[in-house]
């Protein structure tokens, strides 16, 4: 824990991974999958409750119209990055970035079980082609929440006799698109998916209990297991899942905080790494937040707080990412780090504390090899739909066009002198 953080100037080694995150969901446009159904089944009654579940967010006022039209609540045509992606890639070279992550979507890859779209393989082999045109190196998430429907309908990953569909499919992908891609995250934050689809059951599958939660968790694990170990033939691949990492640390000096925020610590994060450790070559962290226990209770150390009310503490990173590193010994890489910022008075910020952060990480001897930020674009963010702005660029959804934020321009500049400085 740092009270003051150091700066280190040390310069990053010239093939340190900078780049930004998406989801295909979040931004493709045009799917149809277990979350599109959702989406329509619940876009009146998330329009309902957004007033009660959203007026405490600092920019309530302004978007109190948006939240409360259903519309908001339909991921429908993205941002079109399907269609403008050659664009998306132009703005991630301009911004001279060196990796992109991105969704390739199961639901289109496999539409119906066992029948595989070859226009839609034809479409991620195109993409790939051209983010290798600009040297951009791709970072491909399998699964990042949403499922096919015949999928979902059969239960998904609730059933263990299910694995095997997400197997065919990685290995599929891999014999089709394996050629240019190295780095491959098998399932995105399955705690996430724990967490938001069966304890607060604030999205899909919603109706199930914990108990199932639990098995849909220790299901992705299998998964994970099976695909890095069909990976093993081609040694260029490079495998981990996503995991959504939370530093808590205790508030006080009492052996309670200090306890709880151990076991909060284990089941939030550590359980699920130790199952993949051993099935893991990289450690993919997606990290947003920093939580103080009291007791049993949470607490704030800062004002500063994104659009949703999310405290914002970035100088945090270099813990989370040192005890990875320290516990398992594996390369790590930031797979997701941002905030949701409308008005793009804190990304900037943002950005420089987090990269400083990986800095001082590194320089402890943290093998930290690269840095994404989330998001490249504002997105349809899940069942907040899309008032929160997460993007480093902005999209008017009305005419699709991108316009950079000052922060997209911000982390490009230092992107490029960082790497000026890697290369002297
Ligand atoms: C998820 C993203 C999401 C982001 C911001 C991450 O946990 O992987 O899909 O948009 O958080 O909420």
């Amino acid at each position: 824990m740092n009270q003051q953080p150091e700066v280190i100037n040390q310069p990053l080694p010239s093939n340190f991974l900078w780049g930004a995150s998406t989801a295909s969901h979040q931004v493709e446009g045009g799917l149809h999958d277990n979350w599109t159904v959702w989406e329509e089944e619940n876009a009146d009654s998330l329009a309902a409750k957004a007033e009660s579940r959203h007026a405490a967010t600092p920019i309530w006022e302004d978007v109190a119209e948006e939240a409360k039209q259903p519309d908001n609540y339909i991921s429908g045509a993205g941002v079109d990055h399907f269609g403008r992606y050659r664009e998306d890639f132009d703005i991630v070279s301009s911004l001279g970035l060196n990796c992109f992550r991105f969704g390739i979507d199961w639901s289109r890859i496999e539409p119906a079980e066992g029948e595989w779209n070859q226009e839609a393989i034809g479409h991620y082999r195109t993409y790939l082609s051209e983010l290798k045109d600009r040297n951009i190196t791709p970072m491909a998430t399998l699964v990042h929440f949403t499922l096919p429907v015949w999928f979902a309908e059969k239960g998904g990953f609730e059933r263990s006799e299910n694995i095997k569909y997400f197997v065919r499919y990685a290995d599929k992908v891999l014999e089709e698109l394996g050629d240019n891609l190295s780095w491959i995250i098998t399932i995105n934050e399955p705690t996430v998916v724990l967490g938001e689809g069966y304890m607060t059951k604030n999205w899909p599958a919603q109706h199930q209990t914990v108990l199932t939660g639990l098995k849909v968790l220790k299901n992705e694990i299998e998964a994970h297991r099976q695909v890095y170990e069909l990976t093993r033939k081609n040694s260029a691949w490079k495998v981990s899942m996503a995991h959504h990492l939370t530093n808590y640390f205790p508030a006080d000096k009492s052996l309670l905080s200090a306890l709880v925020a151990k076991l909060v610590s284990y089941g939030s994060n550590w359980f699920t790494l130790n199952k993949v450790k051993d099935h893991s070559d990289f450690m993919a962290v997606n990290h947003y937040f920093t939580h103080w226990i009291s007791g049993f209770v949470t607490k704030s150390r800062t004002d500063k707080q994104s659009d949703l009310g999310w405290p914002l503490q970035p100088e945090y990173l270099e813990d989370i990412l040192f005890e990875t590193w320290e516990s398992y010994g594996l390369p790590v890489i930031v797979s997701e780090n941002g905030l949701a910022d409308s008005k793009d008075s804190n990304r900037a910020w943002w950005i420089d504390q987090s990269v400083a952060a990986v800095k001082r990480a590194r320089s402890r001897g943290a093998d930290i090899f690269g840095y994404l930020h989330w998001s490249l674009l504002d997105n349809f963010e899940w069942d907040k739909g899309y008032w929160p702005k997460f993007g480093l660029v902005e999209v008017d959804r009305t005419t699709m066009e991108r316009h950079l934020r000052p922060s997209a321009e911000h982390y490009g500049d230092l992107v490029k002198a960082e790497r000026r400085k890697s290369q002297q």
